[in-house]
């Protein structure tokens, strides 16, 4: 019964839009309204206020991490399974993939995730942003770092988790950031993908 209600709690932290938040507190238009349409720090970032983009990467990176913080949290005083954890890891992302707060459009789970993996083993975590600093400092390119590092989590999550459904679930999450990356994939294989920080012509 605990995982379900963690879940649902989980679901709706990671509903909650950062990018629409933070645009609106800066009086930026929508992010679904231009560039990739897409409702993340990145697409933020192309509307040229720096700040916006850095509250919309923490706000969605913290849900992630708060939300297996303290599904792990509770686990451990109350005797939870693992399963809870998982749950909390999976719901979260969902509810930013599926936000509740923006009709189930939401974004494409690049910060939430980091947070999320964060939240499961800070090692995991710190290797996934290494690896999307690493790929972000010779291409510069904010989807092609995201697909890497989200290519090479499972094998991190595999080497430093004990848990096989923890492990599972970091695939479930790498396999659905790469369907939400279809429309970079087809750009990045065209040598259209847009470039970290430059602004958006739309
Ligand atoms: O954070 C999402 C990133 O990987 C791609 O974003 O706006 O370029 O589609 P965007």
């Amino acid at each position: 019964m605990e995982v379900v209600m963690v879940c649902f709690f989980a679901y709706l932290l990671g509903s909650i839009p950062f990018a629409v938040i933070a645009s609106w507190l800066f009086k930026l238009p929508d992010p679904r309204t231009y560039g990739s349409k897409n409702p993340g720090a990145t697409n933020v970032l192309r509307s040229g206020r720096k700040a916006a983009a850095v509250l919309t990467l923490l706000g969605d990176a913290g849900k992630g991490w708060v939300a297996v913080a303290l599904a792990s949290h509770f686990s451990l005083v109350l005797g939870w399974g693992v399963e809870t954890i998982a749950g909390a890891a999976l719901a979260v992302f969902l509810g930013h993939l599926f936000p509740v707060f923006l009709g189930f459009q939401g974004g494409k789970g690049v910060a939430t995730s980091a947070g999320v993996l964060f939240g499961l083993d800070v090692w995991l975590g710190m290797l996934v942003i290494l690896t999307w600093g690493l790929v972000a400092l010779i291409g510069r390119i904010s989807s092609l770092s995201a697909l890497a590092a989200a290519l090479l989590a499972p094998i991190y999550a595999y080497i430093l988790v004990d848990s096989k459904l923890i492990v599972f679930v970091v695939v479930i999450i790498t396999l659905l950031l790469f369907w939400r990356h279809k429309s970079n994939i087809i750009n990045l294989a065209a040598g259209k993908e847009t470039r970290i920080g430059e602004k958006s012509k739309t």
